[in-house]
């Protein structure tokens, strides 16, 4: 009885730690050394990895039916492991698969793994892995795949690769890998699939790569690779993806190349400098999806037979490529056939000639059509309304002339639409309406005419419309100024426009530029306009606007521009103007502005740049800030100035003596007259040099184009991956972190926005904590709504499934690179040696004015009202320049009604209860 009964519980007892005398006990240690390792389980799934079961049936093991007790299986994707991988993971010698991928582990990659002469499978991506792997995989003789995506791996690979016979997939992409492709690569003779996407590999492309015939997926894009594609590559007839933009490489295309690669599915080589034309063969690739040869120089015509591969997706802007005559067009008659056409992108290359009626006929699941920037001339076909699933249509900078077709407005799922810098005439089609979801509407640099439609009231969803440089004509209706969805920008310069800014701008409470310049508006200017808390640049030069400068426009603390030049503008300039403390330029030149200029000006801290020329002004010039650079400041025709700094030359002030009244009289006439008359004409030049510049600034030149052209698909929001993020934070790495908070943590993250890697912070909520998913829905709406100069301001929220099939939420905000402000205020003797001293009573003073800025903003002027409920030093952030930034709505509450009178009860409310802080680096 007593042997049956021991024999029963040895395998709880050889899974205790404290007996080791068989051999079979070490895959047991090694997993608890791995266990050991890992630095942040508690309450992850390695709890469960104690000695109340079998090591084998431990989650994420699994051991080998023949061996009993080697386990054969180690798989602990997306569980969260921090921390390192043990050696000890080499001594489990029967491990066929290891997959640790999704992870935040970080250190180097053990070498024993080099020792598992089983292991099949091993995937390590997505993690902060780091170092060379130059001792390789000696022993994997049977490694089939090996994924060391998205770490921070280093060194060469030429080192290791070799003798990896069984290899098929060898996934590299996103580390750091250099050097070049080894031609021992040729070894690998079962190779399928290769992806060393966005390293930094340089060097041709081996010739012997080409020459495994079993190659079906070769991805080599954002390299440093060089050279011509190897001729080996053109006998791969299994080869479905050849993958390989952004690097260096050269050549033309063989003619058969679609004889050669019948299974082609996807065929990427954009930015790279292949040039000669496009094969016809291609149509014998029929299995084509999709084809980006995008940024080379690809010359010649385009073959119409592009248009009998039906590809998903057909990317050919950025080349040289060419169609003049209607023949010349019909791949777009053979595109017609594509059923499944979802992209199609010719800009930037030499189109020329009418645009085929037959582009209505195209795939009624085409979402983007950009045609721009060509020379594309006649009408627009009026059949391109017909294309129902359009959501991006760009024909802006062609010659296309005639009206826009009528019913342009039936593609109602239109989000971006560009038509500008073309030869079109008549009125905006009212149908315009009813784009209804429309954001972006460029309508600029054309000929249009009349006034524009009211139906543009009902685009709710537009952030963005530009209608400058036309001949509209007629008041400017009131409903387009109802849009408080406009927040990018509204320009309506350059017009024939006439009447007065209706009051109802007061609604654009979210927009930053609105460009009224150039027109004919009149009339006073609307106290509303102080509403506008977002707008940083205000132009309304060039009008007939009269009355005297409203005091209230100083309520806009955000502006950095205010341009009210050439106007009929009189009075006094208010003295509440010194109160905008953002501002860097000020033009109010050529106006009938009279009296004293406001003393209190030289504090406008950052105002580097002030036009009063041409008015009425008399009195004292201050001499301190804008005022104390004689470039600066321009004043000519002003003729009643006096004192400043000496540079002005002025008279000093009459203040002390009257007695020598004709002494200073003569002096005046032979003395300052010609010098001040010198000085108008100075001025008046250096006013016609600013404002030249200033127009050439609102206009893009052309190389500004080139990168707008790159930039048009990411217009709306930045869309942003978890894999991005995963990458921007090193995998959430522990030195990202910038702070916590009771709903998760803040990362410091790189991201690529707008075609340039900026720091953001990400708060990444912890959807384990009650009440988190909630507060994370709230406050990604407010901080949609709220925008000031003063608050912390949302770049874009992300939901979507993380790595273990959770959802995952964050928030990515603004970067404050000079922290907290508790941080400068409660240093200690390092911190402040480290930051160089502390802060100089400007900059508190600032500081303090930004604060209470937003604080009005949010109580006063924002919709829905907000109340923060926590300021205090650590909440606010400083930018550059040390502009504050309020943060951390943790505790703020929102009114959803405007009206309400109490702030709605924590019970009751959806709006912002406990938001993690987002908290400055320092803390
Ligand atoms: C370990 O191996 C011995 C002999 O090979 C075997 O009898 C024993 O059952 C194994 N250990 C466990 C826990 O089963
Ligand atoms: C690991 O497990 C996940 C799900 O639990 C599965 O999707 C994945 O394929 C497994 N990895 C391997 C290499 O089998
Ligand atoms: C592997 O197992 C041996 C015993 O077989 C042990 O001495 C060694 O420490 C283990 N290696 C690691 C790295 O744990
Ligand atoms: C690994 O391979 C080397 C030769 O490359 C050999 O000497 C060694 O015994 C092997 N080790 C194991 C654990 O298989
Ligand atoms: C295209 O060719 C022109 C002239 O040869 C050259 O200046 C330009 O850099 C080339 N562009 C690319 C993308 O290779
Ligand atoms: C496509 O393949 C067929 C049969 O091999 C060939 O006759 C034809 O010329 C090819 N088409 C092109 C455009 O090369
Ligand atoms: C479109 O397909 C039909 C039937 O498959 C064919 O008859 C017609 O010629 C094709 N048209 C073009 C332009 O390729």
């Amino acid at each position: 009885m007593f042997p049956i009964l021991l024999f029963l519980l040895l395998p709880y007892v050889f899974q205790s730690t404290s007996a080791r005398t068989f051999s079979n006990w070490t895959d047991v240690d090694a997993l608890l050394a791995f266990k050991e390792s890992i630095s942040n389980q508690r309450g992850g799934i390695l709890d469960a990895w104690n000695a109340s079961t079998k090591f084998c049936q431990w989650p994420g093991v699994s051991c080998s039916i023949k061996h009993k007790h080697r386990v054969t299986v180690l798989n602990l994707t997306s569980e969260g492991l921090g921390g390192t991988i043990t050696p000890s993971i080499g001594n489990l010698t029967f491990l066929k698969t290891l997959d640790l991928s999704l992870n935040n582990l970080h250190g180097e990659m053990p070498s024993s793994i080099g020792l598992l002469s089983h292991l099949q499978h091993l995937d390590l991506s997505n993690n902060s892995l780091h170092g060379n792997i130059d001792t390789g995989f000696k022993n994997c003789t049977s490694l089939e795949n090996i994924y060391l995506g998205a770490n921070q791996f280093t060194g060469e690979i030429s080192p290791w690769l070799r003798g990896l016979s069984s290899l098929k997939v060898i996934n590299l992409m996103k580390n750091k890998f250099t050097g070049t492709i080894p031609p021992s690569v040729i070894n690998l003779s079962a190779l399928q699939t290769v992806d060393f996407t966005l390293n930094q590999l340089q060097g041709p492309i081996p010739e012997g790569l080409g020459r495994i015939t079993s190659l079906t997926k070769i991805q080599l894009g954002g390299n440093h690779l060089s050279g011509i594609i190897p001729t080996t590559f053109f006998n791969l007839s299994s080869l479905t993806a050849f993958v390989v933009p952004k690097n260096e490489l050269h050549g033309e295309l063989p003619p058969n190349l679609g004889d050669r690669l019948p299974k082609l599915e996807h065929l990427l080589l954009g930015g790279n400098h292949f040039t000669g034309s496009l094969p016809a063969s291609l149509v014998n690739a029929t299995e084509m999806y999709t084809i980006d040869v995008s940024s080379n120089n690809f010359t010649g015509k385009l073959p119409r037979e592009i248009g009998m591969l039906c590809p998903d997706y057909l990317s050919l802007q950025m080349n040289q490529l060419t169609a003049t005559t209607p023949q010349d067009w019909e791949f777009m008659t053979f595109l017609t056939n594509c059923t499944r056409l979802g992209t199609l992108n010719l800009f930037f290359n030499n189109f020329v000639g009418m645009l085929p009626s037959s582009v209505a006929n195209l795939s009624a699941q085409l979402q983007v059509l950009d045609v721009s920037h060509n020379q594309i001339s006649g009408n627009i076909p009026s059949g391109i309304s017909n294309l129902a699933g359009l959501n991006q249509l760009f024909l802006q900078d062609n010659q296309f002339t005639g009206a826009l077709p009528d019913n342009i407005g039936s593609l109602n799922l239109l989000q971006i639409l560009y038509f500008s810098g073309n030869l079109l005439t008549g009125s905006l089609p009212s149908s315009l309406g009813n784009m209804t979801r429309l954001i972006q509407l460029t309508a600029a640099n054309n000929k249009f005419g009349g006034p524009l439609p009211t139906s543009l009231g009902s685009l709710w969803e537009i952030t963005e419309a530009d209608f400058t440089n036309n001949v509209f004509t007629g008041p400017l209706p009131k409903e387009i100024f109802n849009l408080s969805s406009l927040s990018n920008l509204l320009d309506i310069s350059n017009n024939y426009f006439i009447g007065p800014l209706p009051p109802e701008i007061g609604s654009l409470t979210n927009l930053e530029s609105l460009y009224a310049s150039w027109n004919n508006l009149s009339g006073p200017l609307p106290d509303e306009l102080s509403n506008c808390q977002s707008l940083t640049e205000l132009w309304l030069d060039h009008n007939s606007f009269s009355g005297s400068i409203p005091s209230s426009i100083s309520k806009m603390r955000g502006l950095t521009s205010l341009d009210l030049t050439k106007n009929t503008l009189a009075g006094v300039i208010p003295r509440e103007l010194s109160l905008m403390g953002g501002i860097e330029e000020l033009y109010l030149a050529q106006n009938n502005l009279s009296g004293h200029i406001p003393e209190s000006m030289e504090n406008m801290a950052s105002l580097y740049r002030l036009d009063l020329s041409l008015n009425h002004l008399d009195g004292k010039v201050p001499s301190r800030g804008v005022f104390s650079n004689a470039s600066g400041f321009l004043f000519g025709g002003n003729l009643g100035l006096c004192g400043g700094i000496s540079e002005l030359h002025f008279p000093s002030c009459p203040t002390e003596s009257m007695g020598h009244g004709l002494r200073k009289h003569h002096f005046i006439t032979t003395v300052v007259a010609p010098i001040i008359a010198g000085i108008i004409l100075c001025m008046s030049l250096m006013l016609l040099f600013f404002t030249m510049k200033k127009k050439s600034k609102g206009r893009s030149t052309t190389s500004e184009q080139v990168v707008e052209g790159f930039r048009l698909m990411d217009v709306v929001y930045p869309r942003v991956t978890y894999a991005e993020l995963v990458q921007g934070t090193s995998g959430f790495a522990l030195d990202n972190l910038i702070g916590a908070g009771r709903y998760g943590s803040v990362y410091k993250c790189r991201l690529l926005l707008k075609e340039k890697m900026a720091p953001v912070a990400v708060k990444v909520f912890d959807l384990q904590e009650a009440g988190s998913c909630k507060s994370f829905l709230a406050e990604c709406e407010a901080l949609s709504k709220i925008r000031h100069r003063n608050l912390v301001s949302l770049i874009t929220c992300c939901s979507s499934s993380g790595s273990n099939q959770d959802d995952f939420k964050a928030i990515m905000l603004e970067f404050m690179p000079n922290g907290s402000l508790d941080r400068w205020l409660h240093m200690d003797v390092q911190t402040y040696h480290q930051l160089q001293g502390g802060m100089t009573l400007m900059q508190r003073l600032n500081i303090t004015v930004d604060i209470a800025d937003a604080v009005d903003y949010l109580h006063n002027s924002c919709e829905p009202q907000v109340i923060h409920c926590d300021l205090k030093p650590s909440n606010i952030l400083l930018g550059e320049d040390f502009v504050a930034h309020i943060g951390d709505f943790g505790l703020a509450k929102i009114l959803s009604e405007p009206d309400a009178e109490q702030p709605i009860n924590s019970k009751s409310s959806v709006g912002i209860r406990g938001t993690i802080g987002y908290v400055a680096p320092g803390k």
